[in-house]
């Protein structure tokens, strides 16, 4: 009797340990499905954050195009008409060089026998009819301005390299004050007589980061300034070292914020802006890159008087 009780025992609880065992595979299977759905769900979140923030790139981008269009369009006017003029002057020095020669090969060839006073005469009479000194004179301011002309491209089409660097590249070790002077080129054209910008840096400040992502930050901070101000717009953007960060402010005679914008300015989709003049996701973005830079975005302001937005990031070691 005790024998068909231990087996009977010892039946049920091998189905019950077969029945648990079936509900643990049951569930770690639906577990599994369950982390395979939600990692889905956050890589196609994560695709989407990085495509929203590259169309926030190029809204902040196509707003600067027809300004950049005209700043590169400007030097490459004048270099242009500079490299005609250029040719017309070689072909007037052609002249003049002929002159000489034929003056010179008939002293020489043709024995004529000109005492060598007259002869100088001559040719500085020709050096004068044939304008030389002017010539010569102009040459140099020209290759001067067209020497000007090609940095204010290259200055352009770096900031342009600088801002559209992918932001899943490797960090560099970059000078952040340089990248606000790469950033200022692609937005000088907006700004020009709307914003007067003076700056307060003098030394490099190296950090660790994206460059195409920190002139995204910047861009955005100078634009929402130049969209603050009224008339004797100013913006100082002051760097400096602070222990073991480089701070750099951007502050602004704007019209400020009252406290209730100023706490959702870094919320996605806030704008006060009307439509096609913000998209609302800026400051959120830019929170967001200074934030996976080990740093920080702040901001003060005073409605009625200006703002100042405070980046804060971590300095790093230049690179030799
Ligand atoms: N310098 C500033 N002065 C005053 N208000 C600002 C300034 N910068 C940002 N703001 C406010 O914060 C809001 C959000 O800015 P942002 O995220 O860059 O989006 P957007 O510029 O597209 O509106 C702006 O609409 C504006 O109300
Ligand atoms: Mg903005």
């Amino acid at each position: 009797m005790a024998n068909v009780d231990y087996k009977a025992a010892y039946e049920r609880q091998k189905k019950a340990r077969e029945i648990a065992e079936d509900l643990l595979e049951n569930r770690s299977r639906e577990l599994y499905e369950a982390n395979k759905s939600l990692q889905y769900a956050y890589n196609k979140l994560k695709g989407q954050k990085e495509k929203i923030v590259h169309q926030e790139k190029l809204a902040s981008l196509g707003q600067l195009c027809a300004g950049l269009a005209h700043e590169i369009n400007n030097p490459a006017g004048y270099i242009k008409s500079n490299l005609n003029t250029l040719r017309n002057y070689s072909e007037e020095l052609t002249v003049f060089f002929k002159v000489l020669d034929d003056i010179l090969s008939a002293h020489k060839i043709d024995n004529i026998q000109v005492p060598i006073v007259e002869l100088i005469e001559i040719i500085q009479t020709l050096r004068k009819d044939c304008e030389v000194n002017y010539l010569l004179d102009d040459i140099k301011s020209i290759a001067s301005e067209s020497r000007e002309g090609i940095s204010r491209i290259e200055s352009i089409v770096k900031g342009l390299r600088d801002f559209s660097r992918p932001d899943e590249a490797e960090p560099d070790i970059l000078d952040v004050v340089q990248c606000i002077e790469n950033t200022l080129s692609l937005v000088k054209m907006k700004i020009k007589d709307k914003l007067y910008v003076c700056y307060d840096y003098a030394d490099p400040l190296y950090v660790k980061g994206q460059q195409g992502s920190l002139s995204q930050v910047f861009l955005n901070l100078i634009i929402n300034a130049l969209h603050a101000v009224g008339d004797n717009g100013r913006l100082i953007i002051k760097a400096k070292k602070e222990t073991e960060f480089a701070v750099i402010s951007f502050i602004d005679n704007g019209c400020g914020m009252g406290s209730d914008v100023c706490e959702k300015i870094f919320e996605p989709f806030f704008t006060t802006k009307k439509n096609g003049q913000g998209t609302g996701l800026g400051l959120s973005i830019s929170h967001g890159i200074i934030k996976t830079h080990g740093g920080l975005l702040s901001v003060e302001s005073v409605e009625g008087q200006g703002t100042c937005f405070i980046v804060k990031l971590p300095l790093s070691e230049a690179d030799d």
